[in-house]
């Protein structure tokens, strides 16, 4: 599938970007200046912004369709006329409309093979499996072997000549999904520039949340509690506590953190007792809970249950058993921080008989600490679905099997609903 867009609005461009390179069947995207200018055929999809008198121009709207041979999605600042409705999407799309509009015109899914975006490859030094690149409707070649070192500047290119994904074996994805992808989101040794490493992730987690339909306003109230945060970290009287946040900017832990803030807001949309002092606690707690790991790669083991830490090396096993109290015991050292906050640090692997450090069960925990402890699931649990939104049903049914959630179990429904909604419209 090749789309080309005729975009004046660089705003437009780029929201309609973040959703279009997400469907795993474009092969080739580009922004060009005229539908006559490329080649057409049956998998060609054009997205063409009007201008106010464009759209009402009926000759001009009926040409633009003939020439696209039909193929044309038309945002107009008005609407079109009603013969011209399977065309149309209005300029202040949302994206789940455009994602919808979208998937109509584009209806190849392949199911042998499964695309993934190239900052999943980049999260590791090697390939963990056989990568290949698409070439035509069920026709791949193989770009890479299973353990080649990833090679940043081969993979930018592909991505520069319009290759947004690439593929793996359906079977090596069941595989080595969780194993070798559940790491930090980008390896940042690939990269010879931490910035542009680092850049490069944090559009990788903005596309995700743009998945989930975030609106602008819950994301901006994240970003000002973060903003927050990072001035109050500053003034705490504990100094190790600031430089162990500083450390942990980079890696897994911080990532993971970030998103644990962003599922903790998900899920307090649905609470009518969620305020400003929530958000906040929720999100110092989050930034704060897993700084007691000192080897962030051991921060991926951090779910396991009580017993099976206890197959792990002694030095890792202690470390991970013992990151909870540790950071609750720094905490405490300061007074100005909640002890709400402290209990969530403390508690976070708690909620079920196998947690750690006591089993407390779910139902005996604070309403925050519940709060935490599920969004803290859902962040992992992206891991563990290597970012493949379409098996995040699996990540709710694991955790509602896992803790006894009550009320929270309707609440972790609805998200994945929200999400399905936008993810069933991308998979078609
Ligand atoms: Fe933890
Ligand atoms: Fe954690």
């Amino acid at each position: 599938m090749k789309v080309y867009t005729i975009f004046k609005s660089p705003q437009l461009l780029t929201k309609a970007n973040s959703i279009i390179q997400n469907f795993t069947s474009i092969e080739k995207y580009e922004q060009i200046v005229d539908i006559l200018a490329v080649e057409n055929n049956e998998s060609t999809i054009f997205i063409k912004e009007l201008s106010e008198d464009e759209a009402i121009n009926k000759e001009y709207i009926a040409d633009l369709i003939s020439k696209s041979k039909k193929r044309v999605i038309l945002v107009s600042p008005v609407p079109l006329s009603s013969e011209f409705q399977v065309h149309y999407i209005p300029r202040e799309f949302k994206i789940v409309e455009f994602a919808s509009k979208f998937s109509e015109f584009t209806q190849s899914y392949d199911e042998t093979f499964y695309a993934i975006g190239q900052e999943l490859l980049l999260a590791n030094e090697k390939y963990p499996c056989d990568i290949y690149l698409k070439l035509g409707p069920k026709k791949y070649v193989r770009f890479a072997n299973k353990e080649d070192t990833v090679d940043v500047l081969t993979l930018e290119k592909y991505l520069k000549s319009g290759v947004a994904h690439f593929y793996i074996m359906k079977n090596d994805f069941e595989n080595y999904g969780d194993e070798l992808f559940r790491q930090d989101l980008i390896n940042l040794k690939n990269f010879d520039n931490k910035i542009e490493g680092l850049s490069k992730k944090h559009r990788m987690i903005q596309n995700i949340i743009n998945d989930f339909g975030v609106s602008k306003f819950v994301l901006d109230q994240i970003e000002g509690s973060l903003e927050a945060f990072e001035d109050k970290v500053k003034t705490m009287s504990t100094k190790s506590l600031m430089e162990m946040f500083e450390k942990s900017k980079g890696s897994f832990i911080y990532d993971h953190s970030f998103l644990t803030v962003f599922f903790c807001g998900l899920i307090c949309e649905n609470l009518d007792w969620y305020d400003d002092t929530v958000r906040e606690k929720l999100v110092m707690a989050a930034m704060f809970h897993d700084l007691a790991i000192d080897n962030p790669n051991l921060a991926l083991s951090e779910d396991l249950k009580v017993n099976d830490l206890l197959l792990l090396d002694s030095k890792s096993s202690i470390e991970i058993s013992n990151h909870t109290k540790k950071i609750a015991y720094l905490l405490q050292q300061n007074p100005d921080i909640p002890s709400d906050v402290v209990n969530i640090c403390l508690n976070h692997h708690e909620g079920y008989e196998e947690g750690y450090p006591k089993g407390v069960p779910f139902t005996s925990l604070s309403q925050l600490e519940r709060v935490f402890i599920l969004a803290h699931a859902l962040a992992l649990g992206l891991y563990r679905i290597a970012f493949r939104l379409e098996k995040f049903d699996g990540i709710i049914d694991d955790i509602k099997r896992k803790y006894n959630c009550g009320n929270f179990a309707g609440i972790l429904d609805n998200i994945a609903s929200r999400l399905k909604e936008v993810n069933s419209t991308l998979q078609k």
